[in-house]
């Protein structure tokens, strides 16, 4: 008899944005001239802080296992950064450091769900919230909006059972960069206080907004506070995706104590070089994310004036992330087999909607320099036009 696989693990997806970036990837290996505009990976050079931090640590030649949950001084970094971005005051013992955002969402919901549980988050949603909550044991509730790509209180609130355990909620939002409004947080965050089950904030975002907007924060509508988890990390705002460094904070000591002690068995701790670099991020000069926005809202105006070239298709103005989701329904509703022409036609790398939940949707990143989102857009327009009728 053949040995068998775990079913938790053969019902798991591939990533559909790791496998049109391994595609992408192959073509330019082959000497193709691609244009990735797929990406959810800022380009932008590492903080010389964060670098000097590494150096510094790699010279001291004491490269050794960390503290499980963090170091002292990356939580009171933690502990610091949520002061000044949450106004609220959180202990040591609120923090869990983890290997990036990611695993920090992975260890809440292997803590929280039992099977069976619901988690409920809206669509358009990150493309591995489904997989994650799956492979916890639970089963994901995902909320179309009605009408466009905003969810209302009341669609969230009606999904919401006596199965529910967590309400997930990544605003500003990859894929469609919008914000959620301050009515919408402050519902949702009293709503699932008198409901009893948790809320998590993917804040991973939060800072990476355009026009003078401003993420909503949830603290300042909290109560009780227990059941509230806000995730974070280093890797979208100072373009460290590489240092695997996000963490969460929660009031509810217990919840991350077992989630502290869940990651202590599986992966230990973190990485010593990369706890010493986000700590030198965080608490080194600040004034690369305003540069980066102001880089940011630059590239979003040249898609957005590039975009409105193309007839028939239909964008709402990202607020805030590297993301804009696009609707070409128009020119195919199979937006992986639009992708996929549009990669192998003119070699433009983009994510099909249909993996974040939003069917006949691209995803166009606009984290790459103009002059590629330019070329992107213009080499996009012109297979568009040639699309076999
Ligand atoms: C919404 C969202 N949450 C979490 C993550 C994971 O971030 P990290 O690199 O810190 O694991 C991403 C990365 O693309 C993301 O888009």
């Amino acid at each position: 008899m053949a040995i068998t696989l775990s079913s938790r693990a053969i019902q798991i997806g591939d990533s559909p944005t790791l496998k049109i970036n391994a595609k992408a990837r192959a073509l330019k290996a082959a000497g193709k001239p691609v244009i990735h505009l797929g990406g959810g990976e800022p380009t932008y050079p590492a903080p010389q802080a964060a670098v000097d931090a590494i150096i510094q640590k790699a010279n001291s030649r004491k490269i050794k296992y960390t503290p499980s949950s963090g170091t002292p001084e990356l939580k009171q970094a933690v502990l610091a950064y949520t002061k000044q971005q949450y106004a609220h005051v959180f202990e040591p013992a609120n923090v869990l450091v983890s290997a990036g955002a990611k695993q920090a969402l992975f260890n809440f919901l292997l803590a929280a769900v039992e099977p069976g549980d619901e988690v409920v988050f809206p669509a358009p949603f990150w493309v591995s919230y489904p997989e994650m909550v799956k492979l916890a044991g639970g089963a994901p509730v995902i909320v179309k909006p009605a009408h466009g790509l905003r969810v209302t209180i009341e669609e969230i609130k009606r999904a919401v059972t006596s199965k529910t355990k967590a309400v997930l909620l990544n605003s500003p939002c990859n894929p469609s960069g919008h914000i959620l409004s301050a009515d919408f947080i402050k519902e949702l965050v009293e709503f699932t206080e008198e409901k009893k089950v948790f809320l998590v904030m993917d804040d991973i975002y939060h800072q990476l907004v355009f026009d003078g907007a401003q993420t909503p924060n949830p603290c300042s509508y909290a109560k009780d506070f227990n059941n509230l988890v806000i995730i974070n990390g280093v890797s979208k705002l100072y373009g460290l995706t590489g240092l695997r460094i996000g963490w969460a904070v929660s009031a509810n000591k217990e919840l991350i104590s077992v989630m502290g002690k869940m990651q202590a068995q599986s992966t230990s701790c973190n990485s010593d070089l990369s706890e010493a670099a986000a700590c030198a991020a965080l608490t080194g000069p600040q004034d690369c994310v305003k540069d980066l926005c102001s880089v940011l809202e630059d590239n979003r105006n040249t898609l957005l004036k590039e975009l409105a070239k193309i007839p028939h298709i239909h964008v709402e103005k990202p607020q805030a992330t590297f993301y804009s989701f696009v609707d070409f329904s128009y020119y195919n509703k199979d937006s992986n087999a639009l992708a996929t022409y549009l990669l192998e036609k003119v070699l433009v790398a983009v994510v099909p909607g249909k993996a974040f939940g939003a069917e006949g949707y691209l995803r166009i990143s606009f984290c790459a320099d103009k002059t590629a989102i330019i070329e992107g857009v213009r080499r996009i327009a012109g297979a568009l036009k040639n699309l076999p009728q």
